[in-house]
């Protein structure tokens, strides 16, 4: 199968797992029912879902097949001792759930202050700013519900998959990053390194857990999981440094958000320090690395490796 046959039928399975693993929402409660419509419209809206996509690839490698059909349709939280907890789909639902939130909060009016996300309004543009950081809790909250729910069968994945998430999407990682990505605005003297500091926890922090969660479901071995961490600190540069590249070359039809962004509140990204020609090549550095790492692991890297290659062509 091709790449883009094989990327379409991943996204295909993350929509349809999404679908069935988000709550629905109609219900008798106006409160969950507009939350569940929230988190719904959001996470629906499309996205590339390269997060998820990674959780699948890295699980594939170690032998947990992702071409199947996902999951069957769980009710939320019974039949616990149906489950298995040998599919990805799940870990890669909540992986999503969180990238999800923190791109709801990211673009909140305290924050990046943005009206287009995916191609559609912002959730707080199309709800209200209550309803959107409430949806982003909301999402934030299912992700861990989902690992704690889906991998109960295997007390020692679910509590490696927790905390693999926890540490990624904490205050000293996402968190974190966002935090110094909002100090460093308007900064004439931020440095080099306070802006790898941004991207490697921003943004590198989800994409190393996607990779390593994967892997942690495949059962990989200590010595491949250190593998697909740093393949991910290196994808995770890349990717955010092209996001930058992005925002200052692609117009916002192209990129379904606003372009422009980043000049106009003067944030510290690869473009401001470095200029967009060093930008591209520092990009391509890291997808260096990235491959380097990718190429170290058992099993058939290849669809990890043109997906890394895609995600660098993404500014060509
Ligand atoms: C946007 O992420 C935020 C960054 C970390 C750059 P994506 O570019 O993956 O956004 P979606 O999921 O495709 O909408
Ligand atoms: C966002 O970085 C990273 C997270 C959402 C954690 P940006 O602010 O550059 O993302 P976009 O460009 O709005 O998607
Ligand atoms: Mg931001
Ligand atoms: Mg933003
Ligand atoms: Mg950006």
């Amino acid at each position: 199968m091709d790449f883009t046959t094989k990327l379409n039928q991943l996204i295909q399975h993350v929509d349809q797992a999404i679908d069935d693993l988000v709550p629905p929402h109609p219900g008798p409660h106006a409160g969950p029912a507009r939350i569940h419509e929230a988190m719904r419209y959001s996470l629906q809206a499309g996205g590339k879902r390269l997060r998820p996509v990674l959780v699948l690839a890295a699980a594939e490698l170690f032998g947990k097949p992702s071409a199947s059909a996902p999951i069957p349709s769980p009710a939320l939280s019974s039949q616990l001792s149906a489950l298995s907890s040998s599919s990805a789909f799940p870990a890669a639902v909540a992986i999503e759930c969180v990238h999800t939130y923190s791109l709801i909060h990211d673009d909140l009016p305290c924050m990046d202050n943005d009206d287009l996300r995916r191609g559609r309004p912002t959730a707080h543009k199309q709800f209200d700013e209550a309803t959107a950081l409430l949806a982003g809790d909301a999402l934030l909250t299912h992700a861990f519900l989902l690992l704690a729910t889906h991998y109960a069968t295997d007390p020692r994945l679910a509590t490696a998959l927790v905390r693999e998430l926890a540490d990624a999407a904490g205050g000293s990682r996402l968190i974190g990053g966002q935090m110094q990505d909002l100090l460093s605005e308007k900064k004439s003297d931020a440095t080099a390194g306070e802006l790898e500091f941004i991207h490697l926890n921003k943004t590198a922090a989800m994409i190393e857990a996607s990779l390593v969660s994967g892997g942690l479901i495949g059962g990989a071995a200590e010595a491949d999981l250190a593998q697909l961490r740093l393949a991910g600190r290196h994808l995770g540069l890349t990717f955010q440094i092209i996001d930058d590249v992005l925002d200052a070359t692609a117009d916002s039809a192209t990129l379904g958000k606003t372009a422009g962004k980043d000049a106009q509140a003067d944030k510290t990204t690869y473009v401001k320090l470095h200029g967009i020609e060093a930008a591209r090549r520092m990009a391509q550095e890291q997808t260096d690395l990235a491959l380097a790492a990718l190429r170290t692991l058992p099993g058939d890297p290849t669809f990890l490796i043109a997906l890394t290659q895609a995600m660098t062509a993404r500014a060509k």
